[in-house]
């Protein structure tokens, strides 16, 4: 039998498969059927920052103590704040009694306002992490990206003054300036990034002229821009990195944990194949590990990082070249 347990956020998970943050994972049932079917963990569906609470006296309090402009607050709906974040606590509470597996809980940034007070009562419902999921999508053309990137900083800082269960960062590749972002992320005393989110991506009905949804789930092909990063940075980082988009399969899977990744999320396998599919995965990891003669993860994960690879060069060609000789 081959140990497949892995270390993540300072969690020893059973297995290096975890249920993605999305509609699968935002109620007991779900996450209780995800724990029978084999996940090591689960990533809650996101509370969206615009979603949560606000105690609208307390806010007022604070903002004119610092002398803040009360106009910012106004894209808050204060009446239904209160509520979701209520919910949102109920669930994590609830997940802690119905299963053994860690729960994740995830908090959509897009501001660093007073709201990040908020992460402290995620952490006192019990919630084993708080995934932050942070993108900004860089169309703001008044703001440079250094602005724009300090606030991933500010936000960190902010979450880590409330709470000290561990902390991950789920982010995009939309940086200027990607490798050393990710760098200095990882410095910052999180435990954890996520590389990479996946978004929702407009298309256009040529018909009817209307912008539309593209894709909502990822394909298997999507796979190679997260293991590129994985393997280039896992050596160059001082946190766990976890592999998102494109995990479909055992395959990809043990692609993943060779580029170094401690966990790999999974999303639109399971809502494309079932959450059979985990067992599956685990199944061809294992048998994998036999005929290789791998006891553990720590046998062969990051083997083929970029700085372990025979062809370090490899990971940072990005131009075709030579390479499709014969197709014009
Ligand atoms: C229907 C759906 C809902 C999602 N909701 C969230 C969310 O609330 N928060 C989040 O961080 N990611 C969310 N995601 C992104 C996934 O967690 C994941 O990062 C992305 O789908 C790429 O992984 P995959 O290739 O395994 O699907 C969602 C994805 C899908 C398909």
């Amino acid at each position: 039998m081959v140990d497949l347990s892995t270390q993540y956020l300072g969690m020893t998970l059973k297995n290096p498969i975890i249920a993605g943050s999305s509609g699968l994972t935002d109620s007991v049932r779900s996450i209780q059927e995800l724990e029978k079917c084999g996940a090591a963990a689960v990533v809650l569906k996101s509370i969206f920052e615009e979603e949560i609470a606000f105690e609208y006296e307390d806010i007022l309090k604070k903002a004119s103590k610092e002398g803040l402009n009360l106009s910012q607050f106004d894209y808050y709906d204060f009446h239904v704040k209160s509520e979701k974040l209520n919910r949102y606590t109920m669930l994590i509470e609830e997940c802690k009694k119905a299963v053994s597996i860690p729960v994740i809980a995830s908090i959509n940034c897009v501001y660093s306002h007073e709201w990040t007070s908020f992460a402290k009562k995620l952490q006192t419902a019990g919630a084993d992490a708080i995934e932050l999921n942070m993108f900004f999508l860089p169309t703001e053309f008044g703001r440079t990206s250094e602005e724009k990137e300090k606030a991933y900083f500010q936000i960190i800082e902010k979450i880590q003054k409330e709470v000290s269960i561990p902390i991950s960062l789920k982010i995009s590749y939309y940086f200027s300036n990607l490798g050393p972002m990710i760098q200095k992320l990882s410095e910052t005393g999180i435990a954890g990034l996520v590389l990479f989110n996946r978004f929702y991506s407009p298309d256009f009905d040529i018909d009817k002229m209307e912008a539309v949804s593209s894709n909502i789930f990822s394909s298997p092909a999507d796979l190679s821009i997260s293991l590129r990063w994985i393997a280039i940075m896992v050596e160059r980082v001082r946190c766990d990195l976890a592999a998102s988009t494109g995990v479909h399969d055992g395959v990809a899977l043990i692609k993943q944990l060779l580029a170094g990744a401690a966990a790999v999320q999974v999303v639109s396998t399971l809502y494309l194949n079932g959450n059979s599919r985990i067992s599956e995965m685990l199944k061809i990891l294992e048998r994998w590990m036999e005929e290789k003669g791998y006891g553990c993860l720590a046998d062969f994960r990051g083997k083929m990082s970029q700085a372990k690879s025979s062809n370090p060069a490899a990971y940072d060609r990005v131009q075709f070249m030579k390479y499709f000789g014969g197709i014009s």
